[in-house]
């Protein structure tokens, strides 16, 4: 009845899932990505998109673009459009296969936001309230800041996944208490009406985590709260890249160690040669020991270069075929909307809503 399954290899990932299927032939993964900015920065990749591409080995996935989680704060049509066309690209520039999951945009299967209506209904007020992102934000700005899609947000969220009862879903440790959300809104749904969604397990990738700002070491790589010299977009000029590189913060007491408390810089520094050239921190220590800051960089800057290449490439390639893309899309929506609908129609039936249709005569 259960078939084991190997662990997607080197993502630093915890807890690995034991990955037993009932049934099926491989467990389903589901996740989205939302379509913020031009360019993922190294941070998303290595947190994110690149184990999603790692995952389709052993797991079924369904992997989104959330255009509707994009417009819970203030957003630019023009950019909205751009920004969903390029994460796609991305995906598939970083080895996301159509052949092997369904890729789609959130926006074109509708039973995401019919189900988070429904969800709605089964979620408490200060459920939602106590929700970080809108506890923040509010916090920072006055609850008026907030937009009530923002307070709904995790809803959406809790119905993204619902939809398709996925067993895993892969995310960073800043979605936890969304994904906790989701499995009490499943476990209340089952109970009160009838056995209807999987209750999902999280799949926390650690390495999201791991990635600093260039400029600012103690703070994690973001979008928001880093500044343009701090990050690495993945699609930047590699030159532009580079001399980041070169400019990050370090220390003055010149020794290549991984420390990072007291060396949060050069620690960083090591991380990502690690990510990215695969070889262990230790290893590295050893091979830098008495050399200077300046050729660590220097060795990162060509790694990271011949990284991201063909990556950008590729991206700016498929740009240029939207025809490609938008076939891509429909495809993955055709996958995805089915199953989705399939499950709306059970919710729908169990909550008391009548089905529509012309009575027999
Ligand atoms: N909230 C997620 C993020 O910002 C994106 C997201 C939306 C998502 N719906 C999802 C992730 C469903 C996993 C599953 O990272």
């Amino acid at each position: 009845m259960s078939a084991t399954t190997a662990h997607p290899p080197a993502p630093e990932t915890a807890p690995g899932p034991p990955a037993t299927a009932e049934g099926a032939a491989r467990p389903r993964v589901l996740s989205g990505i939302q379509p913020t900015s031009d360019s993922y920065h190294l941070g998303n990749y290595l947190g994110a998109v690149r184990n999603w591409q790692i995952l389709q080995a052993d797991y079924q996935p369904f992997f989104f673009i959330a255009d509707q989680h994009a417009i819970t704060v203030d957003w630019d049509p023009k950019l909205l459009r751009e920004r969903t066309l390029r994460s796609v690209a991305q995906l598939l520039a970083a080895g996301v296969d159509p052949e092997k999951s369904a890729i789609f945009v959130q926006s074109h299967v509708p039973a995401h936001a019919q189900l988070a209506w429904v969800l709605n209904g089964i979620t408490g007020f200060g459920e939602a309230r106590r929700m970080t992102q809108f506890k923040d934000k509010s916090a920072k700005e006055g609850e008026g800041a907030a937009s009530v899609g923002l307070f709904t947000y995790p809803v959406l969220m809790a119905a993204d996944i619902l939809l398709y009862r996925p067993h895993y879903v892969p995310v960073g440790e800043d979605q936890r208490q969304h994904l906790e959300l989701t499995r009490d809104l499943a476990q209340r749904f089952n109970h009160r009406f009838k056995k209807t969604f999987r209750v999902p397990e999280p799949y926390i990738l650690r390495a999201t985590s791991k990635i600093y700002d260039l400029q600012e070491p103690t703070r994690k790589m973001s979008k928001s709260s880093s500044s343009p010299s701090g990050i690495i977009e993945m699609l930047d000029d590699p030159k532009v890249t580079a001399k980041k590189i070169r400019s990050a913060v370090t220390d003055s007491d010149g020794e290549i160690r991984y420390d990072p408390d007291e060396k949060p810089g050069v620690s960083n520094l090591l991380s990502l040669l690690s990510a990215l050239g695969g070889e262990s921190i230790a290893d590295l220590e050893e091979q830098y020991a008495g050399k200077g800051y300046g050729q660590l960089k220097g060795d990162l800057a060509e790694v990271v270069t011949n990284y991201v290449t063909p990556y950008r490439d590729r991206t700016l390639e498929l740009l240029d075929d939207q025809t490609y893309l938008l076939q891509v899309m429909a495809e993955g929506a055709g996958q995805a909307g089915p199953i989705a609908e399939a499950t709306l129609r059970d919710v729908y039936q169990r909550i008391g809503f009548v089905a529509p249709g012309t009575p027999a005569r």
